[in-house]
């Protein structure tokens, strides 16, 4: 008997021990497969490998094997049985695939070609214990998306070569292969030309730093280097990025924007222009003249020269096409080459340029709207408005980079507006990156095949600096690298939160700044049997707390709330809760995060339109405004119901109430065109035909505010009614928006 509670407990014990002993994986990308094996495996100082592979490959692996292993250990190559054995191997069918193996006695990678072997030593790096430590495991892996990339534009602020090898150095650990580097656009030209040197002696620093009062002054003008904000990158410095790039694995996709986005080109050489155009009111190119395309190809030219990869990118979006239809020489164009429209002109002008890059041996890439007006014919689309225009392309046989704004726009806010540095606007946190599926659920297995990868990118209007560059990158980036590498099905988000908050550090440690991952999502809904409002929180970090407190700032005593500890409120009007990060004892934010709760006496009554919403922001159709649910950040979101025309609605209780209140809660987003209402008016009645105002009220926030902005009009009264009508009067003019995320009556 003795023996037999000595041997269960040992059983027991050891089970314990190897539960907890079981490493977790911390790499990302999450490989595709990866199983932990009981132990672990010190690499000693002094390391002998063997190379069994090609002979391009054999020539490479010894600096890999430096640039990955060399600062701590001896390395020396071996022509049997080293420790780490590094083989060619028919078994691994993608290109950029390894198998990784870490026994008790070596470490074995097989690959077939040196960006395997790149991306296993890459895990290897990320699977390192300490005292130069591994567990023993099995990792067989391969991209999903053989295109998985990152844009800077480098046009409205420029970012110096220090900077740009720095991002492409991280984007290497993150299995990035394509860096998309947005050289030229009307915030200036980047790129040293010897055939229009004026390009940059006269366009590469403008009169003004500050974006808005550049752009929006119109006369944008540039200026000296002495006097002006900007720089370019000389010929000698591309190439340098180029090679260093491509020592890392990472192919450099250059961006010559055309015939739109080309205020800065034509500011230097005006005779590129329309004749009725001039640089402050055009940003097109005259497509009827043939000096443009001179200019293009000998522009493309030395582009190639620098850029050996196979993509060039040329832009194609965002042509204001306001100078065309009046130029001769466009109008020339048109009927000669019987173009029916601007469309067709701009496509003319696009597929001409691809004969061009095609007869170089290069494929051409641009933005979704090379569509319009008929897709030159091996064209790659990058889809940047919303995912259609890749459906469309992928659906007519063509290759399709995925880089919808309001996923991968890393531009936009990562949290709470009134937090964050000022952005161009939208919202994209985090989690909404990492949910991310690039391949439409519409398009059919052979269609899918074209989707060939994904893009976040990072437009600089607002980011003035390589710190706050890299706090809009990282670790929005991160989920992109799992989106790009890891199989949709293997994407874990609860998972990727404890990762990527490990990353921070490291990423701190090599001089970025990256955002703390502060946020707090919620996940509303309203539980109908228990009449209540459910609230579940998660924070972002996965080493905070979420404490909260009715009415109040938490404090470390207060109840903490998680996905599985939801907040439920089951009061008959609203309520403001306090909500906090704690980590370590501290409070994380400044200042608590308020969420009203919107538990009130309408949910689930009668609601009558008198007016209509406007047809792209119905949020949930008849019921959004009084369903318990308040809107996100975002009035993209599905619950902020949109207006162009006056708000006019009756709410028709069960039965009459003694009121206490009513409000209604407004978002605005200039930069959006979205507004405050200019007036909200409600009246109630008891008997639905004699109603009583109980005020008018104006909005209070400032409509100058950039910055999306939230504000909650209050009614209160005394009386009892049964009938509630909403009034809300358009912003600022026709064709402006106002959103309503909710009428909370109580
Ligand atoms: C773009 O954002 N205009 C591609
Ligand atoms: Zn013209």
């Amino acid at each position: 008997m003795r023996t037999f509670f000595i041997v269960l407990f040992c059983v027991v014990a050891s089970v314990i021990a190897q539960a907890q002993a079981r490493p977790q994986s911390d790499i990302i990308p999450q490989p595709q497969e990866l199983q932990f094996l009981p132990g672990t495996f010190s690499l000693p100082k002094d390391i002998t490998y063997t190379l069994s592979v090609d002979k391009g490959t054999a020539q490479v692996l010894p600096s890999l094997l430096t640039e990955y292993l060399g600062s701590k250990h001896k390395l020396k190559q071996k022509r049997k049985e080293g420790i780490i054995l590094l083989n060619n191997s028919n078994a691994i069918e993608n290109e950029e695939g390894y198998e990784l193996r870490i026994s008790d006695k070596q470490i074995v990678i097989e690959a077939c070609s040196a960006q395997g072997f790149r991306y296993a030593l890459e895990t290897l790096r990320q699977l390192q214990g300490d005292n130069n430590t591994y567990p023993q495991c099995v990792v067989k892996d391969r991209p999903r998306f053989s295109y998985r990339g990152v844009m800077l534009d480098v046009s409205r602020h420029f970012f110096p070569i220090s900077y740009i090898k720095s991002l492409i150095s991280e984007m290497a650990r993150l299995k990035f292969n394509r860096f998309h580097w947005h050289l030229v656009d009307g915030g200036g030209w980047r790129m040293e030309s010897k055939y229009y040197p004026l390009l940059t002696q006269k366009a590469a620093y403008r009169t003004e730093e500050d974006w808005d009062k550049w752009w929006h002054n119109r006369d944008r003008r540039f200026t000296t280097a002495e006097e002006g904000y900007g720089g370019f990158y000389t010929q000698e410095e591309i190439k340098e990025v180029v090679q260093y790039a491509m020592n890392l694995g990472i192919t450099i996709i250059p961006e010559i924007e055309m015939p739109g986005h080309s205020n800065e080109l034509i500011y230097a050489y005006p005779d590129l222009l329309c004749p009725s155009a001039t640089h402050n009111n055009a940003t097109d190119v005259c497509i009827g003249n043939e000096e443009v395309f001179t200019f293009f190809e000998r522009i493309l030219d030395e582009t190639m020269e620098l850029f050996p990869g196979k993509y060039i990118h040329i832009g194609g979006d965002e042509a204001a096409m306001n100078h065309w239809g009046n130029c001769p020489r466009c109008k020339q164009r048109m009927k000669e080459e019987n173009l029916k429209d601007l469309h067709e002109l701009q496509s003319y002008m696009i597929k001409r340029i691809e004969r061009y890059l095609n007869s170089k041996g290069r494929k051409l890439i641009g933005w979704d709207e090379i569509l319009m007006g008929g897709l030159a014919p091996d064209a790659t689309v990058m889809s940047w408005r919303g995912e259609n225009g890749g459906i469309t392309a992928s659906q007519a046989g063509h290759d399709v980079i995925m880089t919808p704004n309001n996923n991968l726009y890393i531009d936009y806010y990562q949290n709470e507006a009134t937090d964050e540095p000022r952005a161009i606007g939208g919202y994209v946190p985090l989690e909404k990156v990492y949910n991310y599926n690039p391949t439409p659920q519409s398009l059919n297995e052979a269609e899918k095949k074209h989707i060939i990868g994904v893009q976040a990118n990072l437009w600089t209007e607002y980011i003035h600096t390589p710190e706050h560059a890299s706090y809009m990158l990282f670790p929005r980036i991160l989920a992109l690298a799992e989106i790009a590498w890891t199989a949709h099905e293997r994407k874990d988000y609860n998972d990727f939160r404890r990762r990527a908050t490990h990353y921070l550090p490291q990423l701190e440690e090599r001089g970025h700044k990256p955002y703390q991952m502060n946020g707090i999502t919620l996940h509303q809904s309203y539980d109908s049997v228990q009449k209540a409002v459910v609230l579940k929180f998660q924070p972002e970090r996965s080493d905070a707390v979420i404490r909260i407190a009715e009415g109040y700032s938490p404090t470390v005593l207060d109840k903490a709330v998680d996905t599985q500890t939801p907040y439920i409120y089951k009061g008959k009007s609203p309520r403001d809760i306090h909500v906090n990060l704690f980590a370590n004892g501290k409070k994380l934010l400044p200042n608590d995060k308020i969420y009203r709760t919107p538990a009130h006496l309408a949910i689930g009554a009668k609601i009558t339109y008198h007016c209509k919403w406007n047809e792209r922001y119905p949020a949930a159709g008849e019921n959004s405004l009084i369903d318990g649910l308040y809107g996100t950040p975002t009035y993209l979101d599905g619950r902020w119901q949109g207006f162009t025309e006056p708000m006019d609605m009756t709410i028709t209780l069960a039965q009459e109430h003694k009121l206490q209140g009513v409000e209604l809660r407004f978002m605005a987003e200039r930069e959006q065109w979205v507004y405050m209402p200019k007036t909200v008016e409600v009246q109630i009645s008891k008997d639905g035909t004699n109603y009583e105002s109980i005020g008018i009220l104006e909005p209070k926030t400032s409509d100058k505010n950039p910055r999306p902005v939230f504000e909650t009009f209050t009614f209160s009264t005394d009386k009892e009614a049964r009938y509630i009508r909403i009034k809300a009067t358009i912003g600022r003019s026709e064709g402006h928006f106002i959103f309503c995320d909710e009428v909370v009556v109580y």
